[in-house]
């Protein structure tokens, strides 16, 4: 298949944006940029364009897509809301980095949507690409992130195309996303309960402060979890190619036990390290070296995690050694997907 990038990174050419929505009505699988991550699209009321999602990333069938709307009307076709909550997070957060599962309205979905689930994850995405494309498909759109299944989610147009080319039919390329890392998945379980089952751009702070009166559950960290409620955070995630360790502890300790490491390796240029600006000059600098930005922009370090992780793949490193952040605010989620990509190798040097 001939995959087409429609390139806008500066601004929506109307035309291609007419054709990309044609493509999804007709079934095709196009992927285009969200606030997030790129999601890879197709309409979600059609079961040949829904597989056809699952069989581009190769991703396993009971795990569930994302649905995405453009309108708050197109909401009432799709789910049912049972909650003031419900709304106020909607309200609130929508457009936004928030998905939030509801349960299902029978027979208009694809099946494969929801894997056999009663309930489905809507969001609206706060992006002009994504909402001027669902919008003129005229349709609900099941969109995973654009990635070969457990490799890190896409944050430009190239990832997508390095994972997918020859598979979709084609990719807008919006450039650069902005939170960078998957939106955060809630469910509202009562009329004061919401659980967060993946934590993203909405942190649990401002959940709290959206909605003061309800009780916030979050899932059990990620360094010590152990039977997920959201079906994908079961899978290997984020992989890079070379095995990634996050080494805990004071960061002069923390630097000095890397820079043994790359001491000892053959070939340090095929030891990558993940780091933060203010920490670069810590490192041997035979080994390839890779900032996030600053340590207290965790904003930024969010957005270049998941295209640090593919760098480290072009270097062909064998080995990479990362920093950890606290994990409050953006930093729980920034973690959590640090944690899935290290595979859950984590060492504290005390
Ligand atoms: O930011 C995002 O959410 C991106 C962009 C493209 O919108 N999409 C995304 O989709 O990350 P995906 O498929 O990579 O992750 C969807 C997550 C998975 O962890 C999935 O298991 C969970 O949402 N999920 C979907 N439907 C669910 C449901 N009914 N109940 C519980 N979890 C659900
Ligand atoms: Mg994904």
């Amino acid at each position: 298949m001939h995959t087409i990038v429609w390139q806008m990174q500066h601004s929506i050419n109307k035309q291609q944006l007419e054709m990309a929505a044609h493509y999804l009505q007709r079934g095709m699988q196009i992927a285009f940029p969200t606030e997030t991550v790129y999601g890879l699209g197709a309409d979600a009321t059609n079961d040949e364009a829904v597989l056809g999602i699952f069989k581009a990333k190769g991703r396993p069938s009971d795990n569930p897509l994302i649905v995405h709307i453009a309108q708050i009307e197109q909401l009432s076709a799709l789910a049912n809301i049972s909650y003031e909550l419900e709304e106020k997070l909607m309200d609130r957060f929508w457009p936004g980095p928030l998905t939030i599962i509801l349960p299902v309205k029978a027979n208009v979905l694809s099946k494969h949507v929801t894997a056999g689930l009663n309930t489905v994850g809507l969001r609206m995405p706060d992006h002009p690409i994504s909402l001027a494309l669902i919008a003129e498909s005229k349709k609900p759109i099941a969109a995973p992130s654009a990635n070969r299944s457990g490799r890190p989610s896409p944050t430009q147009a190239k990832h997508v195309y390095e994972d997918l080319n020859g598979k979709i039919a084609g990719i807008v390329d919006g450039g650069m996303t902005g939170v960078g890392l998957e939106s955060t998945v809630v469910v509202v379980e009562n009329e004061a309960t919401i659980r967060v089952l993946r934590p993203g751009g909405i942190t649990k702070e401002m959940i709290e402060h959206a909605c003061p009166e309800a009780n916030i559950i979050v899932e059990a960290d990620e360094e010590t979890q152990e039977a997920p409620r959201s079906p994908g955070m079961k899978y290997t995630h984020y992989a890079p190619k070379g095995s990634l360790t996050i080494v805990k502890g004071h960061i002069d300790k923390v630097a000095s036990y890397i820079n043994s490491k790359i001491a000892d390796a053959n070939m340090p240029h095929k030891v990558g390290v993940l780091t933060f600006d203010e920490h670069v000059s810590h490192y041997n600098n035979q080994a390839r070296i890779i900032s996030l930005g600053s340590k207290d922009r965790l904003d930024q370090a969010s957005s270049r995690l998941y295209d640090a992780l593919r760098t480290f793949d072009e270097y062909q490193v064998d080995i990479i050694w990362s920093e950890a952040t606290h994990k409050n605010g953006l930093g729980y989620a920034l973690m959590n997907r640090l944690v899935k990509a290290a595979g859950h190798q984590i060492i504290q040097i005390e």
